[in-house]
């Protein structure tokens, strides 16, 4: 039998789709956008070609906000933004608009929180208080253990690393103001928005397509923005304008409040934390069952469930495995550069049947290769 017909078969002949973002969507989800394409809920067009001022956009900008609130847990006392730029430029504008003269602490797992500490930098005075370079990226600190710089601005951490695959799987704590990048595992699991005070995450992971950046913020913060900076990228500016200082981003924000409302549908945070642990195990079984020959990027205490790198035990069966594994229908399982290796990532909506595809794979790799 030839490898593309050991094809798993999937609805439209989609493929197991194993990409770091832009990620696999729900498919219901993609069928509901498919039917309102042409014309949304009868208003003789599609949401591409609404006035964001009219009442029928008003209304979806209304309902995904909504839903983000719902399904997260969203405390009345922050604000919800979809802002564009993506979670790159919210390196920038939350340093310019927080650190008010003050020094910044950064927690640094990854290649992420590298870029957020070069962004904020320029901005003003950083302090990496803790750095997972030298042992090359693999854990996330117990963040009572790292000694914070007193009456900094706040603590800036990457929840999820999405190139090494490094997860605090927990809602850290400094007791002080924690401004999270949680682009790669927001909505991935329950967590407690109120124990940061910002959150910004990237949509084209766990929310939807690229083009538009979440961002929580608990609204005390505004009162320390300072006056004069470019309307764009002035928190206060997008508040007071309801993130629609400008054009934005309409149907990527429309197709977040169908993720969202998908997810809730589905039975909240909790229901996709247990189906994405259940995920990740079968992943992680592959590896850890294989006797050495695929080895795992992170610590065991802060292994990825949405981004799960791996290595094989050179270059030659590296190259190999991904020529092997695109016959079968796996998409986008090469580890990013720095990294090296495989990495597979399986966001909320990548299906359960692509783990156990993958995992069959894997075996049947090291067996005959090992
Ligand atoms: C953790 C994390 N932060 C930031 C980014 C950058 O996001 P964007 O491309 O939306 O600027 C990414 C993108 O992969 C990411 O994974």
């Amino acid at each position: 039998m030839s490898q593309v017909q050991d094809k798993p078969a999937q609805a439209y002949g989609r493929v197991f789709n194993f990409s770091a973002g832009p990620g696999v969507m729900p498919v219901p989800v993609l069928e509901k956008a498919r039917d309102e394409m042409l014309n949304w809920h009868g208003a003789g067009l599609s949401v591409m070609e609404m006035s964001h001022r009219g009442k029928s956009y008003l209304s979806i900008a209304e309902e995904s906000e909504a839903a983000v609130r719902e399904l997260m847990g969203v405390p009345a006392n922050y604000k919800v933004l979809f802002l564009q730029g993506g979670a790159s430029l919210q390196f920038t504008i939350l340093a310019k608009n927080l650190m008010g003269g003050k020094p910044a602490d950064y927690v640094v797992t990854g290649s992420w929180g590298q870029k957020a500490v070069e962004a904020a930098k320029l901005e003003g005075e950083v302090k990496v208080v803790w750095d997972g370079k030298p042992g090359k990226f693999t854990e996330a600190p117990d963040l009572g253990s790292v000694s914070l710089t007193p009456g900094s601005a706040y603590t800036h951490v990457t929840l999820n690393e999405t190139i090494q695959g490094v997860d605090y799987l927990r809602d850290p704590e400094t007791g002080g103001d924690l401004v999270c990048d949680m682009s790669s595992c927001i909505a991935s699991r329950p967590f407690d928005v109120s124990k940061y005070a910002l959150i910004y995450a990237g949509a084209q992971k766990n929310l939807g397509p690229s083009g538009v950046c979440l961002v929580l913020l608990r609204e005390d913060l505004l009162e320390r923005v300072p006056a004069g900076l470019p309307p764009m990228l002035d928190y206060r500016v997008q508040v007071e304008n309801g993130w629609m200082y400008n054009t934005p981003p309409c149907f990527s924000v429309y197709m977040v409040g169908l993720v969202c409302r998908h997810w809730i549908d589905f039975g909240g945070l909790e229901a996709v934390a247990k189906l994405n642990e259940e995920k990740a195990a079968i992943v992680y079984g592959a590896i850890d069952g294989s006797g050495g020959f695929y080895k795992p990027h992170a610590v065991q205490a802060n292994r990825s469930r949405m981004n799960i790198p791996f290595t094989l035990p050179s270059d030659d069966l590296t190259e190999k495995f991904l020529a092997e594994a695109k016959g079968h229908g796996f998409l986008e399982l090469k580890g990013h550069r720095s990294v090296g290796g495989c990495r597979a990532s399986v966001y909320n909506a990548f299906p359960v049947e692509g783990c156990h595809a993958l995992a069959e794979f894997m075996k049947g790799f090291a067996a005959s290769n090992g």
